[in-house]
């Protein structure tokens, strides 16, 4: 079974969690994307759902195949939010953000009710921060806000490369006009005071580390779909 295969297999476990009338959060990135596309077979069958996106690309998809969508202001409060993961540690805590869309992801993510998290098994891991962080920031300070990100990381033991995304013609700019810090930390012990101190520093939007938010985790390996539970 190939990447793809694994990815469409946790998108089908989810998809059993999806009822009719839902209002949903739908994430962002390849697995995602693999959730849409059954989704919307779904809603062709007759299906209601009403959909919030966690990115411009996600919505553009969701459009195309004919998931209705409403804006978070629409429906402020969803039912069940599925989105992919780049890390997963065996307390559900993951690292999101590879695809540029944490923002949004995020505060989708906290607006709905239970979130659920597929990914295939490379993405589960014993300690978080093999992955690079992804660190969102305001454009303005950029200097000031890295050095500060240096001190908070210095601070708890952490240390690796800071690198500034970029995208085909400069810097990477996320759906909220602003750039991402990846970090490199290679291991985050304590990923709660990590994302305490980040969340302090003024010119952080936010980071990737999603703690307490998804109530389950379905990994898909090759001999099928697991379902992982929060224990909390
Ligand atoms: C998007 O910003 C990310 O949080 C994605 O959910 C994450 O990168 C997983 O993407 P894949 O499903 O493509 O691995």
């Amino acid at each position: 079974m190939d990447a793809r295969e694994m990815k469409i297999k946790a998108a089908a476990a989810a998809l059993a969690h999806v009822e009719d009338g839902m209002r949903l959060g739908i994430g962002t990135g390849s697995t995602a994307e693999e959730f849409v596309r059954l989704l919307a077979e779904k809603v062709a069958s007759g299906f209601k759902v009403e959909g919030v996106p966690t990115s411009e690309r996600t919505a553009r998809l969701c459009v195309e195949l004919g998931v209705p969508l409403k804006s978070l202001d629409e429906l402020p409060a969803l039912d069940l939010t599925i989105d992919g993961a780049d890390e997963v540690d065996p307390s559900l805590r993951l690292i999101k953000g590879g695809g540029g869309a944490l923002l949004r992801e995020k505060i989708v993510a906290a607006a709905s009710e239970r979130m659920i998290v597929i990914a295939d098994e490379s993405k589960l891991v014993e300690t978080l921060g093999a992955y690079a962080l992804p660190i969102e920031v305001n454009p303005f300070g950029l200097v000031s806000t890295r050095i500060a990100i240096e001190k908070v990381a210095a601070r708890l033991g952490l240390s690796g490369d800071l690198s500034l995304r970029q995208s085909g013609d400069g810097e990477f700019t996320t759906d909220g006009g602003h750039h991402i810090i990846d970090a490199s930390f290679g291991r985050i012990p304590d990923a709660e005071a990590l994302s305490s101190e980040l969340n302090s520093i003024p010119g952080v939007v936010e980071h990737g580390l999603f703690i307490n938010m998804a109530a389950l985790a379905i990994i898909a390996g090759p001999a099928g779909a697991r379902t992982l539970q929060a224990n909390r």
